[in-house]
Parts: structure tokens; C-alpha cells; sequence
């Protein structure tokens, strides 16, 4: 059974939403890099990297049910942040965003009993839980961290060392 048009644009327009959130990430990355926070800049690159993955599998899905692709214009990201904590708030508000759209994709995936695409909704649903554990708890470093430099170092070096 294929997809309907209504749930073949709305996995297009989250495989755009999760391009944009790898335009984001990046552009996070390169503002950290400048500001020779190299550890934050490498962590953010991993996340740029994996939101890559996430628009690509809506984009194996949707051909894989005999969908169409269709690519469009990504919104241009914030590139300037002036503090660590913002620039993680930001993350930590964007994947909670994220996790609404995904609420609601699998709404209409329920609303129209597309039950292969619930069930491919639900690494999604686990993921985001994920995300926004990982964002907030960064979240809440960099609160108890302050203005301390050298605070800022420490958890800049720790978060370097994300591999994946
Ligand atoms: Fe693709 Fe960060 O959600």
C-alpha cells in the first residue's frame, strides 16, 4: 500500500526539518570553531552529521513505500551566538520543537491508519527522548558553569570527545 499524498508531504516536509536541524547544527560548529572551542565545534559536527542520517531516513522511507521525493529550499540558520549556554539553549528548544513535529507526523499517521508509518515513527519517538536528555543536561552544565572560563574549557574538552 502506498502513501497518501497528505502523509507524502508531510515525511517530505520533516526530511526538510531535519536538513534544516543539520544547517543548524553546522552552523553552531563553525561559530564555536572561531571562538577556538574546538571540543564544542566537534560536538555539534557529530550532531550536524547524525540530523543528516535523520533526513535520510525519511528520505529511504518515502521511496521505499513508492513515494516522491521532493527537496526544497533550506531556511538559511542563525550563524552568532554569543554565549555557550545560548547557543545550547537553542539546541535544547530546537529538539524540542522536533519532538512536537514528530508528535504530530505520528498523529496523522494514526488519523490515516498508516500503521507502517507509526511503526517507523517510533525509533524517532525514542530518539527524541534522547536528544533533548542530552541538550537539556548540557543545558544545565553550562548554567552551573556561569561565566567561569575555565568551566567553559572543561566541559568544551569533554564534549570533544563525542565520537558518535
Ligand atoms: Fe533529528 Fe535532533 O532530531
Amino acid at each position: 500500500m502506498g502513501l497518501s499524498k497528505k502523509m507524502e508531504e508531510a515525511l517530505n516536509k520533516q526530511l526538510n526539518a531535519e536538513l534544516f536541524s543539520s544547517f543548524l547544527y553546522l552552523s553552531m560548529a563553525a561559530d564555536f570553531q572561531s571562538k577556538n572551542f574546538t571540543g564544542f565545534a566537534a560536538w555539534l559536527e557529530v550532531q550536524s552529521k547524525e540530523e543528516n542520517e535523520h533526513a535520510l531516513k525519511f528520505y529511504r522511507y518515502i521511496l521505499e513505500r513508492g513515494g516522491k521525493i521532493k527537496l526544497s529550499a533550506i531556511d538559511a540558520p542563525k550563524n552568532e551566538w554569543q554565549t555557550p549556554l545560548e547557543a545550547f539553549q537553542d539546541t535544547y528548544e530546537h529538539e524540542k520543537k522536533v519532538t512536537n513535529m514528530i508528535y504530530k507526523l505520528l498523529e496523522l499517521a494514526i488519523e490515516e491508519k498508516d500503521y507502517a508509518t507509526q511503526e517507523m515513527l517510533q525509533w524517532f519517538v525514542k530518539e527524541q527522548v534522547e536528544e533533548e536528555a542530552q541538550t537539556s543536561q548540557i543545558v544545565e552544565q553550562l548554567k552551573i558553569i556561569g561565566e567561569s572560563k575555565n568551566g567553559w574549557f572543561m566541559l568544551d574538552h569533554r564534549l570533544g570527545k563525542r565520537k558518535e
